[in-house]
């Protein structure tokens, strides 16, 4: 399988005056082409920092970066917009919507930004995949939190990315709530879409191919879940790193 995230040496230090923060520390590592994988840490251990990285919303202080065989390290930051732009949907905790717009305008906004305009027809196919068919009229504060991620994931496809990155996408939903969030995942996973996602829920995390610990800025473990999915024979691998 190709890699469409294959990242080397990451590291990405802070500096708050004299004092220097690794927030990654020698972080290696790849994912494949249609792969779901999952990143579970402690508080500070630097699970936002690197997904920041991988989607290009931050550079690493050293290592490299490459994505879809592309190296990132020393693009212009216009080629690393497009590159971004191109390649990667992101959707966080808080859902950051425009409470203006309706479902349908927030699904549609990032086509102002791109030169993506015939993607306007696969809206109502969006609205269908994230379930909102029949809520694309309503404004965000008509919407439940789980409707409101909906929207936000919608959002995040509407440039047909190939890798989806999610920080704590269930962090302000409840617990049935985030099953289904997860169930989504899975499901545009099936579609072939790439995804990385950051959870403190261990039991959703578990649902992805391979489950990543950071601890320290470090990758101190990596479980190979696909075997519990059912999907190959492999066994389930305990590596640490
Ligand atoms: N802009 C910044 N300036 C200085 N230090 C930072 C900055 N951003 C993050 N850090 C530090 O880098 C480390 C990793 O932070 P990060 O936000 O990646 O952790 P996290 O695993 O996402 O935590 P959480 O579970 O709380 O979201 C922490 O020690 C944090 O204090
Ligand atoms: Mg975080």
């Amino acid at each position: 399988m190709s890699e469409t995230i294959d990242a080397k040496n990451l590291t990405k230090i802070y500096r708050r005056g004299r004092e220097e923060i690794y927030a990654l520390n020698d972080v290696d590592i790849r994912v494949s082409n249609g792969e779901f994988v999952s990143i579970i840490g402690p508080y500070g251990s630097g699970k936002t920092a690197l997904l920041n990285v991988l989607g290009c919303l931050d550079t690493p202080t050293r290592g490299s970066l490459r994505l879809n065989g592309i190296e990132t390290s020393g693009l212009k930051e216009k080629d690393l917009v497009r590159l971004r732009r191109d390649n990667i949907g992101f959707v966080f905790q808080q859902f950051y919507l425009i409470p203006t717009l309706t479902a349908r305008e927030n699904i549609e906004l990032p086509l102002l930004f791109s030169r993506k305009n015939g993607n306007r027809s696969r809206i109502d196919e969006i609205l269908e995949l994230v379930d909102l068919g029949n809520r694309s009229e309503h404004l965000p504060r008509q919407l439940s939190g789980g409707e409101m991620q909906r929207v936000a994931i919608g959002r995040a496809l509407i440039n047909d990315p190939k890798i989806i990155l999610a920080d704590e996408p269930t962090g302000n939903l409840d617990s049935g709530t985030s099953k289904k969030i997860f169930d989504l995942f899975r499901e545009l996973n099936n579609h072939g879409l790439t995804l990385v996602v950051v959870t403190h829920n261990l039991e959703l995390a578990r649902q992805a191919h391979k489950m990543y610990t950071l601890r320290d800025g470090q990758i101190v473990r990596c479980e190979d879940l696909a075997c519990v999915l059912g999907r190959n024979d492999l066994k389930v691998q305990l590596e640490v790193v």
